[in-house]
């Protein structure tokens, strides 16, 4: 089996309350820079190189977000690594630029890296700095590797921040990053690697180190709980491992009246799409169809990180989704444990029926607010490509706070409608509820009306279908295909927009 769990990335930073020195250049492998791209001749002149470099822009017309390298005569030969950025970019382009810039750093197996930036506008500087060391903490992490050969890729050890305005939000920085990496991490492992009994035994390691309480709903407790959504895919698992694994956060400093924030994440550790079977290409990628989980487990983990003072409740819903003898087949009827009755249509759309569960579970708790993330369907795909989150609220009125929190932390979302009308094409003539339509039109949507009926109404309720869980070349700052989208996005909801707040004020 491969480590249990991912070491902690390699890149130190430091940050440095003033402008770059020479004797500074002389230290570094690579030197990168980001540049406004409207910058006038006499700034580029402080430059070394500057002028070579603005001559090559001009004539290649690199603007907002290309990148531009020089060799500098100093005795380590360090590269300069330029990136330019428009004045008013929006945080996914910086971070965009961030990635290209450390993916040349990291082709040259540069080990001591600094940041600085010219002509930015002091907010711009700050977001650019904040993109290079998010981007750095990516690039200097390893997802697993099986080759006999591997080499632990020791490059980016060290980055220096050369800028009068080092900031304190570079805490928030490295405790998103530790989260993003364990997400991409676990999501990149192979389905025999990772399956629901080795993904619990990592978990209650990690547990262990975070001072995070456990508890495992194993099948016979869940059967006790009436959890039949879940349990009829677990059903179809060759081993008894599945579960829902419940994770506790408590803050040091205990106070009355404390908020209570439940993550839930779908972690289907390989969808084969069941009695209806995917076909090839849809299968191929499906062991990473627990990245929702992981994405939950990465934000919980973000949030320890930060001392947060609220409480955090976690619930990972671990199987696999299985053809065989014992799996559900369409037109199964099964009862979650809120006593909603489903009628099964099509068992490749499982994820909704581990998270009813789930979900039901969770808001038991009365949670102040309850959020998901689920690779959950290939409409919302569709609908917005890899490049988009696709947002459902059951508090319509909060849709500018969480789109406000897409744009700040460069993970973008948008959001689709959940009108009450929509239920009536989830009408099942048996049962409550129909798992979804017999055509997929708008699933996604449906799928997150499916759900919204295993939330109470009067429990804020944040649903994300992670269309961007994945995508070729990766997303931002993020150069690898698993993205681990989501949790750079709840942190900045959290922390920055204070959403536990607005939902204990009961404001809608
Ligand atoms: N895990 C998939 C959805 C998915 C596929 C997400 C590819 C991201 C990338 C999910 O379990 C699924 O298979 N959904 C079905 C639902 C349908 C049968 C109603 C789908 O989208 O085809
Ligand atoms: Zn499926
Ligand atoms: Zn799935």
């Amino acid at each position: 089996m491969s480590k249990l769990l991912p070491e902690a990335a390699l890149a130190r930073t430091q940050a440095l309350a003033r402008h770059v020195h020479n004797d500074d250049l002389a230290q570094l492998d690579a030197w990168l820079v980001v540049i406004a791209d409207d910058l006038d001749e006499t700034a580029w002149r402080t430059l070394p190189r500057g002028e070579w470099l603005r001559a090559e822009c001009g004539r290649r017309k690199l603007r907002n977000g290309s990148v531009i390298t020089a060799r500098l005569d100093t005795a380590a030969q360090t590269l300069l690594i330029a990136g330019m950025r428009k004045r008013h970019a929006s945080v996914f382009e910086t971070l965009q630029l961030a990635g290209r810039m450390l993916k040349e750093a990291k082709s040259t197996q540069a080990r001591r890296l600094g940041v600085s930036t010219l002509g930015l506008p002091g907010a711009a500087a700050g977001e650019s700095l904040e993109a290079v060391v998010a981007a750095t903490y990516a690039a200097g992490f390893d997802l697993p590797s099986f080759k006999s050969k591997h080499q632990a890729a020791d490059s980016l050890v060290e980055l220096k921040l050369f800028s009068p305005r080092a900031n304190d939000d570079l805490k928030v920085t490295r405790a998103t990053s530790e989260g993003n990496n364990l997400a991409r991490w676990l999501t990149a492992l192979p389905g025999n690697e990772l399956t629901a009994a080795s993904y619990r035994r990592r978990v209650s390691e990690l547990a262990r180190r975070e001072g995070w309480r456990m508890q495992f709903l194993d099948s016979r407790t869940l059967k006790r709980r009436g959890a039949g959504a879940f349990l009829a895919v677990a059903q179809g698992n060759e081993t008894d491992d599945a579960g829902i694994i419940h994770l506790r956060y408590r803050p040091r400093a205990r106070k009355t009246g404390q908020k209570l924030l439940a993550l839930i994440g779908k972690g289907v550790c390989f969808d084969t799409g069941g009695t209806n079977l995917k076909p090839h290409r849809g299968m191929l990628d499906m062991h990473t169809d627990m990245e929702g989980s992981a994405v939950a487990l990465g934000t919980l983990l973000a949030l320890t990180r930060l001392n947060v003072g609220f409480a955090v409740d976690c619930w990972l819903a671990v199987t696999e989704n299985r053809i065989g003898p014992k799996a559900y087949k369409p037109q199964d009827v099964v009862t979650a444990s809120n006593g909603v009755s489903i009628q099964v249509i099509h068992t490749d759309a499982e994820g909704r029926m581990v998270l009813a569960d789930a979900l039901a579970l969770a808001a038991r708790e009365r949670p102040t607010l309850m959020l998901d993330f689920a690779t959950l369907t290939g409409a919302c795909v569709n609908a917005l490509t890899e490049r988009y989150t696709g947002l459902f609220t059951n508090r319509p009125g909060w849709h500018t706070m969480l789109e406000r929190a897409g744009t700040e932390s460069g993970e973008r979302v948008w959001r689709f409608p959940m009108d009450e009308d929509f239920d009536t094409d989830l009408e099942s003539p048996i049962a409550d509820l129909m798992q979804c339509t017999p055509d997929s039109k708008g699933d996604h949507i449906l799928a997150a009306r499916f759900l919204n009926r295993f939330v109470p109404a009067e429990i804020p309720w944040v649903h994300l279908d992670l269309a961007a869980g994945q995508r070729a070349g990766g997303l931002g700052h993020i150069t690898t295909d698993i993205t681990g989208f989501g949790v750079r996005y709840a942190v900045n909801l959290l922390t920055a927009q204070k959403v536990l707040e607005r939902a204990a004020s009961g404001k809608q």
